[in-house]
């Protein structure tokens, strides 16, 4: 019997989190897992009885209302093609399958087009929030055929999470612009994660904080200007004991300084070199996870560069102010770039997105909400605004944190401690604002070594001119 409204293939966390969603907001939802223990785990956990789950998929198929919509929540990359193959023969036109992992634009769009001649539709959606955010409200970030998108907007909104009371969804744009605005959410979260961490290691090295005192810290910060789900999980990391260990050390403590990732940072990056947008945060933050996994290497040459006892700050409270003030413009500066990125991608790629929705709908539920993204919607509220940096507000936001931002990095590079993504962002806040930068230079060796030419501030046209001096 064709009982159910959705289908869910993947009953990992994330998958079966967001099936209790659409329990209990009212619709019935059909699993399908192949693993049998993802199965009984759905089935026996599920808030009300309106969730099953099927150990065949031409069953699991058969069980859904028609046209059916399939949403898809298994590992980006070969498994959802070998998916997409298993369901094809079971499917029927207008049917719909929605693939809400962190697959890659590009993937997206090969699939859309891979289906078009079947008729059976293929949606790339974001969903941000990890297990608490899929289970209790996620920001969604739907892209895809916007004829189709009528059949899971009232689902999305109901399970979203909502900010003022609005839903954090909204149909963004044409083929992979759901995937694509959601590589570039990530590419943001990284940036803002390197931040942060670098603003811990000032405030450690220089200031001297203890744990305790960088709950404080972060925790403050939490109330203020820096308001934001990333610096209230940091707060909450620094009170988190081992359990392990029996003694009574500080988990964090004892974490190795080596952070992986899944790809969807490089992603951003890739995209927007491709795209000839600058994002140096972005950019460092995935370089900054590199460099910390090459922690066998830097701990022998470590040995080579020790340096000596690094100076206190003369002033721990004047520290820390300086350092909240660095990293409200870093994050200021990271969003920037990601929004820059989007605006491009958008014109090249077709999307036709709008920036002050995704600002809108990034409030809720994600990784990378915070109380800046309401300052980003106003900016560019029925505005064609072309770069947050020529928002009014956020210049004076701007100008009044720079000196702390200088001030930090100064510090931090004189004591040795490496500030990649906060050095990354003043830069390009400072590339950005110079009228003129020393690229004439660039062009001058470039047509003295190839003739490649350069143009001119004085005249139009393309020169050419015999550069070596006569010996
Ligand atoms: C989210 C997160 C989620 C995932 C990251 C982790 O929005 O809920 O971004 O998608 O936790 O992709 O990425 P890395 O493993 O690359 O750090």
């Amino acid at each position: 019997m064709a009982t159910y409204d959705y289908g869910m293939i993947g009953l990992g966390t994330m998958g079966r989190n967001l099936v209790y969603n659409m329990s209990d907001n009212g619709f019935s939802v059909a699993g399908y897992d192949p693993d049998a223990k993802q199965r009984d785990t759905l089935v026996k956990n599920a808030p009300h009885d309106n969730v099953s789950a099927f150990d065949m998929q031409k069953d699991f198929v058969a069980a859904l209302k028609a046209p059916r919509t399939i949403l898809l929540l298994v590992p980006a990359g070969k498994v959802v093609d070998q998916v997409i193959g298993e369901l094809k023969p079971l499917l029927s036109k207008d049917d719909l399958i929605i693939d809400c992992g962190n697959s890659h634009y590009i993937d997206t769009d090969r699939r859309i087009e891979e289906l078009a001649n079947t008729g059976i539709q293929f949606m790339g959606v974001g969903v941000s929030g990890g297990e608490e955010g899929a289970r209790f409200g996620p920001s969604i970030m739907p892209g895809g055929n916007p004829d189709v998108y009528h059949r899971v907007d009232k689902m999305f909104a109901a399970i979203a999470a909502k900010a003022d009371g609005e839903p954090c969804v909204k149909y963004l744009g044409n083929k992979s612009a759901g995937h694509y605005v959601k590589m570039v959410h990530n590419g943001i979260e990284y940036g803002l994660m390197q931040l942060i961490a670098e603003s811990y290691n000032v405030l450690k090295t220089i200031g001297g904080l203890s744990n305790a005192e960088m709950h404080e810290v972060y925790s403050k910060w939490n109330e203020g200007k820096l308001k934001s789900f990333l610096i209230e999980i940091t707060a909450d990391i620094f009170t988190v004991k081992d359990s392990d260990a029996g003694t009574q050390k500080d988990l964090v403590d004892v974490v190795m300084d080596t952070a992986h990732q899944k790809g969807t940072g490089i992603w951003t990056s890739k995209s927007a070199m491709e795209l000839q947008i600058p994002i140096p945060v972005i950019d460092t933050a995935v370089t900054s996870r590199y460099y910390s996994a090459m922690r066998s290497a830097r701990l022998a040459i470590a040995k080579s560069y020790e340096q000596g006892e690094v100076k206190p700050a003369d002033n721990k409270q004047e520290l820390i102010d300086k350092v909240e003030d660095a990293l409200y413009f870093a994050m200021i500066i990271t969003y920037t770039q990601g929004l820059e990125l989007l605006a491009e991608a958008s014109k090249k790629q077709g999307y036709g997105l709008n920036i002050e929705d995704i600002a809108r709908i990034w409030r809720g539920g994600c990784i990378i909400r915070s109380a800046f993204l309401e300052n980003i919607a106003r900016a560019y509220e029925s505005k064609d605004i072309t770069t947050l940096l020529s928002d009014k507000a956020t210049v004076a936001l701007l100008k009044d944190n720079s000196p702390g931002i200088r001030d930090v990095i100064c510090h931090a590079v004189n004591a040795g401690i490496p500030v990649p993504a906060l050095s990354a962002s003043i830069s390009y806040f400072d590339s950005y604002r110079n009228g003129w930068l020393p690229a004439n230079l660039i062009q001058a060796q470039r047509d003295y070594f190839g003739a490649h030419t350069y143009e001119r501030l004085d005249k139009e046209g393309t020169f050419h001119s015999i550069w070596h001096s006569k010996k």
